[in-house]
Parts: structure tokens; sequence; C-alpha cells
């Protein structure tokens, strides 16, 4: 591994990207890929190794073909602290070995925060996709890792206004602050085409009748016993009406077991975490979507899909504004509630500004005006 800033190559420019978790890699594919052809620009790909079974890193990297990266960290699970500072540790060697000219960190897992801590201390400029989002519940990790990431970071690369608004609060300067759409949503009109059902139908036979699919993975609500009953209780009685496809995150899955809770699930039909295509194939045909996943409530918008969120609060308020989604809380009788209106007939959604499919390439305008190349 060697910098690419020394000889005769001394205008290239090196770009330093940073995955580690699995709603990384989608967002981190399209920037890749729309920076690939512009000369001057090197580009370096980190996976920390935040997620490391297959099922949540590795098949997302080749199905999405992204390039196998340079280096992977291979920090794995820990506590919030535990794991930081691994990939502080590790990445910092990572930056004084490339001297990159930019750190790219996208969306708000400890992965994010802790290269973004890193750079800002060798005072390598950072650029954060999918910036000023905000649940303004700081009991989330992510809300805190979207603030740090978004006060240290040079290039605010937003995907929608109410991102940049909540940076403007905060004091962010008018000129880091990039409105470029939602990136993610490049990667999800790419591999549509490639989604058909047929593709999941042999394996779960349930989608050939109306069916909703189901994702928890939040510490608060599936590490808290009482919160992740009344959750289920739910599902159980949505699943006799409509039925339920649930991929398990294996956060979730050592949950169910350890609270004995696996017989709570009559009527949903469990699987195995999917793959990116298999996963967008299940959703873009589904009758309703039940989540607390940040990336999949966009999604559904994106989609057209109702979705109900099993939380208290979004950091993706536009979602609400503007597309199908429902923030219904946790407990039973709200979420059934949901469940209701959800069904109805909806009015006219939108698809919010700028996600339409070209996000990376205006990052990628973003970028190299800022580089110089
Ligand atoms: C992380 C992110 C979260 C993101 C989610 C998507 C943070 C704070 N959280 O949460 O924002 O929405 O990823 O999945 O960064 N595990 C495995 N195999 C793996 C990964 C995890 O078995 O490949 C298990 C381990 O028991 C681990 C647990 O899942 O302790 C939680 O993993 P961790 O990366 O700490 O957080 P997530 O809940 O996945």
């Amino acid at each position: 591994m060697s910098g690419c800033t020394s000889g005769g190559r001394a205008a290239v420019k090196t770009i330093l990207h940073v995955v580690g978790a699995r709603p990384n890699y989608m967002k981190i594919a399209p920037v890749m890929e729309a920076l690939r052809p512009a000369p001057g620009i090197r580009q370096f790909l980190v996976n920390t190794g935040q997620h490391y079974d297959e099922s949540m890193a590795g098949g997302f990297l080749k199905e999405l073909q992204l390039p196998v990266p340079d280096v992977d960290l291979g920090v794995g699970s820990g506590s919030h602290a535990v794991q930081t500072a691994k990939v502080m540790t590790a990445f910092e060697d990572i930056c004084l070995a490339e001297r990159p000219d930019l750190v790219s960190v996208v969306g708000d897992v400890n992965s994010t925060m802790a290269a973004s801590l890193v750079a800002a201390k060798l005072v390598i400029p950072i650029a954060h996709v999918e910036a000023g989002l905000r649940s303004f519940d700081r009991t989330m990790p992510e809300e805190i890792n979207r603030i740090v990431t978004d006060r240290l970071a040079d290039i605010l690369l937003t995907p929608s206004r109410d991102a940049d608004e909540n940076l403007r609060a905060e004091g962010a300067a008018d000129d880091r602050i990039h409105l470029v759409g939602n990136v993610m949503i490049d990667t999800l009109r790419r591999h549509l085409p490639a989604a058909g059902l047929d593709r999941i139908r042999a394996r779960l036979p349930v989608v050939d009748e109306p069916y909703a699919v189901l994702t928890l993975h939040r510490p608060s609500n599936v590490d808290r016993p009482g919160t992740f009953r009344e959750i289920l209780a739910a599902i159980r009685a949505i699943a006799s009406e409509l039925p339920v496809v649930f991929p398990v995150h294996p956060r979730t899955r050592a949950r169910l077991k350890a609270f004995d809770l696996e017989g709570e699930l009559d009527g949903a039909t469990l699987t195995e975490p999917l793959g990116y295509i298999d996963f967008l194939s299940l959703t873009s045909h589904a009758a309703l979507i039940l989540t607390d996943s940040g990336g999949l409530q966009e999604e559904s918008t994106a989609l057209g899909i109702p979705c109900l969120t099993l939380r208290e609060s979004t950091e993706r308020p536009i979602t609400v504004t503007q597309g199908t989604n429902r923030v219904v809380g946790t407990r039973t009788a709200d979420i059934l509630k949901g469940f209701e209106l959800a069904l109805a007939p909806a009015g006219p959604n939108q698809i919010p500004e700028m996600w339409d499919g070209h996000a990376a390439a205006r990052i990628a305008g973003v970028v190299r005006r800022y580089l110089g190349v």
C-alpha cells in the first residue's frame, strides 16, 4: 500500500472511503462508481469489519459490485466504546500510510463516527454522505454518531432540505452544505429491474399472495423484553390477516432466543438476512412494510409502499410528510391502529426532490470541485 501523492503522480488525489456495516454498502457503491472515471482521483476502500457475517457484509460487497476492499480492519462486534476505539486505532494507521486528501464516510454507524474522529485529528478533510439527519433522540446511538460526524465534516452531503435546515440550526456554514439527494435510491433504482418476484418465490412461497415484510434490529426495540413483546403481539395479530415475512438480523435472532420469545412469532415466516437484491425483490412486491430501520423508511417511500415505523421518532421526516411512512411507536394497540390506516387507500405520495437516481453524480461533482480535479 503506497500513497499516490509522491513522485510523478503528485497531482493524483486519494479518497479513502470507509464502510463497515450493512447499511453502508449501498450508499458507497454509487459514489465510488461515479468517481471512477475521474482522472486524477485514486479511490481506496476501507472495510472496518463492524459487520462480518457473509449475509451482513461480504455478500453485499459482491452483489453491489464494490471493489474488493483495499483493507479490512476486522474490528467485529463489541461495546460501543470498544468497537469505536478499535476502528479508530486501526484506521489511524491506514490514514498515516495512505495520506489521503479526503476521507469519505456514509450514514450513521459507529464506523462512520470513528473514522471521522481519526481524520479530523489528522487534519484530513471529511465528506459525509447522508449528513444532517436528526431524530432529536439522543438515546439512539446513531444520533450521537450523526451529530459528531456532521460537526467534524468539511463537506456535508445532504439527502433532503430538512437536513440542510438541521445543519444550519447547529451553526454549519452554508458553503459546507450541499443538497445532493438520496444516494441509497440510486442503488435501489439501479437494481430494481433485477428484483423480480421469481428471485425469492421458490424459497418463500408465501409471496404469491399479498404479504407484509418485517425488519427489527434497534436495541431500543429488541434488547428490551417488554417492548419486544408488545411489538411481537402486534405482529401476531397482523399475521392472522396478512402473511408476514421476517428476515431476522443477528442481534434480533440472539434476543429472540435469550428472551425465549421464538414462540411469539406464530404466523410469521422467518428467514435469515437476505442479500440486497433478494431483499429488494421482497420489499418491492410487498403490500406493507413494518420496520425500525432508517433506510427502509426511505426505500418504501421510493417504492410507494405503505410503511409503519415501529419507533417513537424518525430522522427521516420527509418520508412521513411526502412519502408513505407512518411513525406508530412500539405499543401493540398503536401498531394495530396504524395497520388499519396503512391498508386504506392512500393519497398521492410524492418521491422527494432529488431522490432520482442521480445523487452520486452530484456528489462526485461536489467532491471533484473540492479537490480541484
Ligand atoms: C449496526 C448500526 C445500526 C445499523 C445496523 C444495521 C451502530 C451503532 N449501529 O447495528 O445503526 O442500523 O448496524 O444492521 O453502528 N452481529 C453478527 N454478525 C454481524 C454483525 C453483528 O452476528 O455481522 C451480531 C453480534 O451479536 C453483534 C450484534 O449483532 O453484537 C450487533 O451488531 P452491531 O454491529 O453492534 O450493531 P447492529 O445492531 O448491527
